[in-house]
């Protein structure tokens, strides 16, 4: 094991700077203020920080304060010095008036300590939804040698010997509530039983999702993303990982040439067979413009739609993160996928090696629960990238489309995979919540329910509702799910087939802007399209309308980030990033 030469350390200008003795030593006084010594700094050992996103505000991470030891003493074994320190938080469901806001805030204040501190490497603690891409697009902008280490999700949940999903309960949960099955208490008393343990969400939401996707990137060493929180594998992986980001700053291996356009192909193709969540491509796209690879969204459709589902977890499925790893994890995904040739083996990681080498013959070990690429659970499972005149650009997750709702809404003769009735139109998550039961809606099997105003701007960082329940009325009728399009996003957790992440969003005034409840709506999934049955020149009338009373009207900003991310922020499709900030590039090394 041989050092890199002082000089190719980036730290060596904050602790070993003969131009500048004064700055140099007090840099140095101050971090021998916690006990590095002085011949430690000065020794020419990577200094790898750990970046920390585990808090008491964030539970789902929490467990990254345990297994952050375990990072240090594998950065200490290899000859590295361990500097941890905060990321903003991100709580999923604890954070108003969304999590979604804060992605890239965290993401902000990362670059800037990425940059501005003396690290040479980092580790990259990701788990709740938007931590690892928050972790990822960092990395990517700074570009010194990174290495993700997920927490790991929670151990299964139990209720009356059933298999309860973090999210998913919650969707199934108020269901029953509405129709009179279950009383309050019984209510949280079985979302409760889902989170069993420290750990993120153990369905395949957003959180397994982009830990899984953080591993088929590259970012993650191999087979580690889906290891419960608590189980001993996951110690060793956080010891692994410490001890490999050393040799990555050696080896000078950077984001910048493991997130390449394979890497992200590959992404894209693993989320279609995992049954990934809608949010993917929304951070993939930030991810991928922050590290300059072009990745249109329709990508999502050319390469990931025809893919089938073979991850049997809830929401698609019945199992849930434990049975995920013990089956295989993400190796035993990829090795089927690329016994079809349709992983970029070459594709370099972390480890030093390619995704081809990392995965060959791994091998699943409980088909119940990752299934062989000739029996999936469905055919041609990826997302459909919709347009129309309402939207540019929308994501449906047909994998989620349940046998009812294909029969009620996808199987007309005379119009196969179409679909036409009125809809009806809510303004906001408020509105719905006020609104759905009221009967004068006249809501009927028949209608289609439109969420606008929750988009990146509308509902800042752009709210996840846009699954909307029917009305209890039709649920005790049976009728579980009315097709639901909206300009907000969905948790992963949810199996409502909506189409979503609809940009440009009403608050930029968008197409959806102009609907009015009443209208009749045409949704086309051969076509690919979701249109407003008015005329153009009726169309262009209310967009005139509406920019001369000032455009759609959103609720104002409750904080100075609110502003200052809504007057920068792009739209879904384009992974609502800070636009602008993606013209700032591999920049520890200018
Ligand atoms: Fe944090 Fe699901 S709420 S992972
Ligand atoms: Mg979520």
């Amino acid at each position: 094991m041989t050092d890199t030469p002082k000089n190719q350390l980036r730290s060596r200008a904050w602790f070993n700077n003969p131009d500048n003795i004064d700055m140099t030593s007090l840099y140095l006084e101050r971090y021998l203020n916690f006990g590095i010594s002085l011949e430690e700094l000065r020794s020419g050992r990577p200094i790898i920080g750990i970046a920390q996103t585990g808090s008491d505000l964030s539970p789902c991470n929490r467990h990254h304060l345990v297994l952050a030891e375990r990072i240090r003493e594998g950065i200490r074994e290899a000859g590295g010095i361990a500097l941890e320190f905060p990321v903003h938080p991100i709580q999923e469901t604890g954070k108003r008036p969304t999590a979604g806001l804060d992605r890239n805030l965290a993401y902000l204040g990362l670059v800037e300590a990425l940059y501005g501190y003396p690290l040479d490497g980092v580790v990259l603690t990701t788990g709740c939804d938007k931590t690892t891409p928050a972790c990822l697009m960092a990395a990517a902008t700074v570009n010194i040698p990174a290495i993700a280490l997920s927490v790991g999700p929670m151990l299964n949940g139990w209720h009356k010997g059933e298999r309860t999903g973090s999210g998913t309960i919650v969707w199934k949960g108020r269901q029953m509530m509405a129709a009179g099955e279950l009383d309050e208490e019984g209510f949280i008393k079985l979302v409760a039983s889902s989170a069993p343990s420290t750990g993120y969400c153990n369905t395949m939401g957003t959180a397994t999702t982009m830990n899984s996707l953080a591993e088929a990137l590259g970012m993650m060493l191999p087979g580690s993303a889906a290891i419960p929180a608590p189980y001993r594998d996951r110690q060793e992986v956080a010891y692994h990982t410490g001890k490999r980001i050393v040799d990555m700053v050696r080896e000078d291996l950077k984001p910048s040439d493991i997130l390449t356009l394979d890497a992200f192909r590959n992404a894209i193709v693993v989320n279609s067979a995992i049954g990934g969540s809608t949010n993917a491509p929304i951070h993939l796209a930030a991810l991928a413009r922050h590290i300059g690879v072009d990745l249109p969204l329709k990508d999502w459709e050319t390469l990931g739609h025809k893919i089938p589902l073979l991850v049997n977890l809830q929401p698609a499925g019945d199992y849930l993160g434990e049975d995920y790893y013990r089956a295989g994890g993400v190796p035993a995904v990829i090795a089927q996928l690329m016994a079809q040739g349709l992983i970029r083996e070459d594709a370099l990681t972390v480890n030093g090696r390619t995704i081809g080498e990392n995965c060959r013959g791994a091998m699943i070990e409980d088909e119940k629960v990752i299934r062989p690429f000739d029996r999936p659970l469905k055919e041609e499972a990826g997302f459909l990238v919709m347009t129309g005149n309402l939207f540019d650009a929308a994501i449906m997750k047909t994998s989620v489309i349940s046998e009812e709702f294909r029969q009620r809404y996808l199987s007309n003769p005379d119009d196969p995979d179409a679909f036409e009735g009125p809809a009806v139109v809510f303004d906001g998550p408020e509105d719905y919540h006020r609104r759905i039961d009221d009967p004068s809606l006249g809501i009927t099997p028949e209608t289609l329910l439109f969420m606008r105003g929750a988009g990146p701007i509308g509902y800042p960082g752009a709210a996840e509702v846009v699954n909307m329940r029917p009305p209890s009325y039709l649920i005790t009728e049976g009728v579980n799910a009315l097709p639901c399009i909206g300009d907000g996003r969905q948790s992963g957790t949810s199996g409502s087939p909506s189409i979503l992440n609809a940009s440009p969003e009403a608050a930029a005034n968008g197409g959806l802007a102009l609907l009015r409840t009443g209208d009749r709506v045409r949704m086309d999934l051969k076509k690919g399209r979701v249109d407003v049955l008015i005329s153009d020149e009726e169309l262009a009338e209310r967009r005139a309308a509406l920019l001369a009373q000032g455009g759609y009207p959103y609720p104002e900003s409750q904080t100075p980030w609110q502003e200052i991310q809504r007057a920068v922020i792009g739209q879904m499709n384009t992974g609502a990033i800070l636009e602008g900030a993606e013209k700032y590039q591999r920049i520890a090394q200018t």
